[in-house]
């Protein structure tokens, strides 16, 4: 067995659209459970912080601003593999290119934006954003 904990966030095109629940209950039929969950409003220095390795990047000021735009859900996700099976379960950074059964192909519009929701791409990327949003005591299980 290999239990990870990942972090995602549900971005704020969904909720905004009042598709929080939906997203989680995607998270838990394929088997991943929520072990935090806090909703919140990034500020300016959270989102650059927390999107650091892509502060050169052309998009970055757009999508940092998107991301502090409305509310989001941050949630510690735990489960078998749950690093790459929560990278599965999102589908492509462009919804477009996403599959047909993904949360991104599913609940997003388009790269930039509208994405629906954000998820770790490795271990060392797992540990340092659940740091950043959670206290150990804030884990349960
Ligand atoms: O989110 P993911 O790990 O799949 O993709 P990323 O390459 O780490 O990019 C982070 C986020 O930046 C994406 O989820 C998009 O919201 C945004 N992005 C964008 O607006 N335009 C791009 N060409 C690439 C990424
Ligand atoms: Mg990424």
């Amino acid at each position: 067995m290999n239990i990870e904990r990942t972090l995602s966030i549900i971005k704020p095109d969904v909720t905004k659209k009042n598709q929080i629940g939906e997203i989680i209950n995607v998270f838990e039929k394929r088997g991943l459970s929520i072990v935090g969950m806090k909703m919140i409003r990034l500020t300016p220095q959270l989102a650059e912080t927390f999107y650091q390795e892509h502060n050169t990047k052309s998009f970055f000021k757009g999508m940092t601003e998107f991301m502090c735009s409305s509310p989001v859900v941050v949630i510690c996700l735990k489960g078998e593999n749950a690093i790459k099976l929560n990278r599965e379960i999102m589908g492509a950074t462009d919804p477009q290119e996403a599959k047909v059964g993904t949360i991104r192909r599913t609940y997003g519009e388009s790269i930039d934006n509208a994405n629906a929701v954000h998820g770790s791409d490795s271990p060392q990327a797992a540990e340092r954003e659940i740091k950043l949003f959670f206290q150990e005591e804030e884990i349960f299980f």
